[in-house]
């Protein structure tokens, strides 16, 4: 399977040990979220990890229903302990590298997880995501994208503090052009990245209301 080391405790809970103190994190979430609509109805969340996304979108959406999915039942269990109580959040076991199954209309949102799956799959992942929004939906993916060269890697896991022995092994890191460019393929409107630093940004399409 690939992205195996995310069913490894010690793995999984080194992420998110770090997982706030990565630089300049809170800034391309708080972009992530401006997109958003305050009055989305559902909001599905691609590789949810502890569901940290979703808790974040509640803040200022406290009528919106989220789900989240992922594969790992480690995060899974981190994400239920989060939202223990909380019916406005339903957690959901998926292996992304699959179809998406038939969950209804959402806006979604992915954060730092889709580039662990091959390229093909996350080009044919997008057209999937395009099919459950609802027009007008927006698609606001917070991605680990792949640098220029080598040099500008080996500068991004300097910059987050991280020796690149670290690096996850099932990492597919992929430029920010190619991906604009698939989510213009599938018809998405609006594309462009959002918000960048180094390695990290925000690509964005939106549903047109009206398909051509
Ligand atoms: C870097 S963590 C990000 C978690 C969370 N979205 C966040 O921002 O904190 C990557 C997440 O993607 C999940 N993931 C990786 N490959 C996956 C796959 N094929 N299907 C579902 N989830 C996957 C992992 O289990 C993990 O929770």
């Amino acid at each position: 399977m690939a992205a195996e080391e995310w069913t490894i405790a010690e793995h999984a809970n080194r992420y998110l040990a770090l997982a706030d103190s990565v630089p300049h994190r809170a800034e391309g979430e708080g972009v992530l979220s401006e997109q958003v609509p305050r009055d989305a109805r559902r909001i599905l969340d691609l590789g949810t990890g502890d569901g940290r996304l979703l808790a974040l979108l509640q803040v200022d959406r406290p009528e919106t229903l989220g789900m989240g999915l992922d594969f790992s039942e480690l995060m899974l269990e981190a994400a239920r302990k989060r939202f223990a109580d909380d019916e406005r959040i339903e957690l959901v076991k998926h292996d992304l590298a699959q179809p998406l199954p038939a969950l209804g209309r959402f806006d979604v949102v992915s954060s730092m997880a889709i580039h662990h799956l091959e390229h093909e799959r996350k080009r044919a992942l997008y057209g999937e995501v395009f099919e459950l929004l609802e027009p007008g939906g927006v698609f606001a993916n917070f991605e680990h994208v792949a640098s220029a060269n080598h040099r500008l890697h080996l500068a991004f896991f300097a910059a987050i503090n991280e020796p690149l022995e670290h690096e996850d092994p099932s990492d597919r890191l992929l430029d920010v052009e190619t991906q604009l460019g698939w989510l213009r393929e599938h018809g998405f409107d609006d594309v462009d990245c959002y918000w960048k630093w180094l390695e990290m940004a925000l690509l964005v399409g939106v549903k047109p209301h009206e398909l051509r």
